[in-house]
C-alpha cells in the first residue's frame, strides 16, 4: 500500500513554448517519478479547465505558478503520508478534493500532473515497466502495439490558419512493425517536402505537430497532394498507406454555417463533401467532421461514411464518459480520441476507454498539441491497447520522444502492430 512521502511541482515549458507542469511523486518505499502533461489549442469546450495564472504581464497569462502551487500546498496536505491501495483511490481523492465538475477549482492541470506521476512512481515501486502497470489498472494483458497515424499536413489552429482543416495523418497500412511504419512515414514526409517545394515553392517549415504547412489552395487540394506524396514514394494509397484526416471542423463553424475554403456549408452539405473524400480518396478514419455542438448530424455523417471510414470524436466527447454515453446511445461514432488531460484523471479516462470498449468502438490515443519531451503517452497506448496512437509529425523531440519509446517497446515485447484495416 504506498504512501507519498514527497509531492512537488514544477512550471516547465510546452512545445510551444507555453508553460506546462511537471510533478514528482515520492513514495515511502523511495520510489520516485515525475511526469509532465501536455497542452491543446483546438480545445474542445467540454475539457476539464486547465488553471493558469491570468497574469498578463507574464506568459501573456499562461503562467502555471499557481497550478504548481496547488499541488504543493492543498494537493499535498491531503495526500501526503496517506494510504492509497490504488490508482482509482488516488484519483478519487484528487476528485472529492477539487469538487467540479471540470476540475476548474484546483486545475485539471495540477490533478493529472499529479494523478500520473504516482502512476509512474508505483510503477518504479513495482519495479514492472509503464505500460504493464497501466495495463494493470484496467486488469488487462496487452498483446499487441498500436497503428501509428502520423500527421504529414497541418491546418487550423495549429498552422495559423492558413487552411480550415487541420490535419492530413498517414498511416502506414501494411508496415507490420512500428519500426516500419516511422521509415514508410520518412519516405512519404521526403516525397511530401519535394512535392510542396515544387507545387508551392513552399520550404519544409512545419506547425504545432510538425507536419508541413504550406499555403494549400484548398482542403480538397491538401489531400490531393497527400496522396500524390506516397504515390511519389512508391507507395499503393490504400493499400500500402492509408490516410486519416482531423477536420477539428468545431474552429470553423460560425453561426451554424461551416467556412469550409470559400464555402458556407451547412451541415448537410459538409457531410456531403466528406462523404466524397471518403469515396475519392483512401481516408479510413474522419476525427471532429462536424462541430462539438452538432449533436444531430453527427448520426446522419457516421451514417454517410462508416462502411469506408471511422467517425471519430474529439471534441465532441472530450474523453467525458457522460458524452461518449450520449454518443453511443445515439449511434454518433464509432471511435474515440483519448486524451487524458480533457479529463484529468488516468480513473477518469480509463472508464472512458471502457465504455467506447464496451461499445465496440476503435480507440485512439492521442498527445496534445502543445506536448512535452515526456513518453509517457507511448506506454499508455500500450498499455490500454489503443487501436492507433495518434502523436503528431516525425519532426520535433516532443513527437519523437513518444515514437522513441514505441520502438523501445516493441524491442522488449515483440508484440505484433495491430491489424490494418481495423475490423
Ligand atoms: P489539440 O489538437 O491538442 O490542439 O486539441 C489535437 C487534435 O485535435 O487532435
Ligand atoms: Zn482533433
Amino acid at each position: 500500500m504506498p504512501t507519498i512521502t514527497h509531492l512537488t511541482a514544477l512550471e516547465i515549458l510546452d512545445s510551444r513554448g507555453r508553460p506546462t507542469l511537471s510533478a514528482t511523486c515520492t513514495l515511502d518505499d523511495d520510489a520516485v517519478a515525475s511526469a509532465s502533461i501536455p497542452s491543446g489549442a483546438s480545445t474542445g469546450r467540454a475539457e476539464a479547465r486547465e488553471l493558469r495564472d491570468g497574469d498578463k504581464s507574464r506568459y501573456g497569462g499562461l503562467g502555471c505558478l499557481k497550478a504548481a502551487a496547488n499541488i504543493e500546498g492543498p494537493i499535498a496536505s491531503a495526500l501526503l503520508n496517506k494510504s492509497f491501495n490504488s490508482q482509482q483511490d488516488l484519483d478519487h481523492e484528487l476528485i472529492h478534493l477539487d469538487n467540479t465538475p471540470d476540475k476548474s477549482h484546483l486545475g485539471a492541470n495540477s490533478v493529472l500532473a499529479t494523478s500520473l506521476s504516482f502512476a509512474r512512481a508505483s510503477a518504479v515501486s513495482q519495479k514492472v515497466p509503464l505500460y504493464t502497470h497501466f495495463a494493470n489498472l484496467i486488469n488487462h494483458k496487452p498483446q499487441k502495439l498500436p497503428r501509428l497515424t502520423i500527421n504529414l499536413f497541418s491546418g487550423g489552429l495549429h498552422a495559423g490558419g492558413q487552411i480550415p482543416i487541420q490535419d492530413i495523418l498517414i498511416i502506414p497500412a501494411s508496415a507490420t512493425t512500428i519500426a516500419d511504419s516511422l521509415a514508410i512515414c520518412h519516405a512519404v514526409y521526403q516525397s511530401a517536402v519535394q512535392l510542396l517545394q515544387r507545387k508551392y515553392q513552399s520550404r519544409p517549415l512545419v506547425a504545432d505537430e510538425g507536419g508541413l504547412a504550406p499555403n494549400f489552395p484548398s482542403s480538397t487540394t491538401m489531400i490531393e497532394d497527400a496522396v500524390e506524396s506516397i504515390e511519389r514514394a512508391g507507395f499503393r494509397p490504400g493499400q500500402d498507406v492509408s490516410l486519416a484526416i482531423d477536420l477539428a471542423s468545431t474552429h470553423f463553424h460560425q453561426s451554424g454555417r461551416y467556412q469550409l475554403d470559400n464555402l458556407s456549408l451547412d451541415s448537410g452539405g459538409l457531410i456531403e463533401v466528406i462523404r466524397k473524400w471518403t469515396r475519392q480518396f483512401p481516408i479510413v478514419s474522419v476525427e471532429d467532421g462536424l462541430s462539438e455542438d452538432d449533436w444531430t448530424n453527427w448520426p446522419r455523417l457516421r451514417q454517410a461514411i462508416h462502411t469506408r471510414a471511422l467517425t471519430l470524436g474529439d471534441d465532441l466527447l472530450c474523453t467525458n464518459p457522460i458524452r461518449i454515453k450520449q454518443a453511443i446511445k445515439s449511434v454518433a461514432a464509432d471511435a474515440l480520441l483519448l486524451k487524458v488531460n480533457q479529463i484529468g484523471t488516468l480513473t477518469e479516462a480509463a472508464e472512458a476507454l471502457q465504455l467506447a470498449r464496451a461499445a465496440n468502438w476503435k480507440i485512439t490515443i492521442s498527445a496534445r498539441s502543445g506536448e512535452t519531451e515526456d513518453n509517457w503517452l507511448a506506454d499508455l497506448s500500450v498499455g490500454w491497447s489503443a487501436d492507433a496512437i495518434k502523436v503528431g509529425s516525425i519532426t520535433r523531440s516532443e513527437r519523437l520522444s513518444k515514437y522513441n519509446r514505441l520502438l523501445q517497446i516493441e524491442r522488449e515485447t515483440h508484440w505484433p502492430l495491430e491489424k490494418w484495416p481495423l475490423s
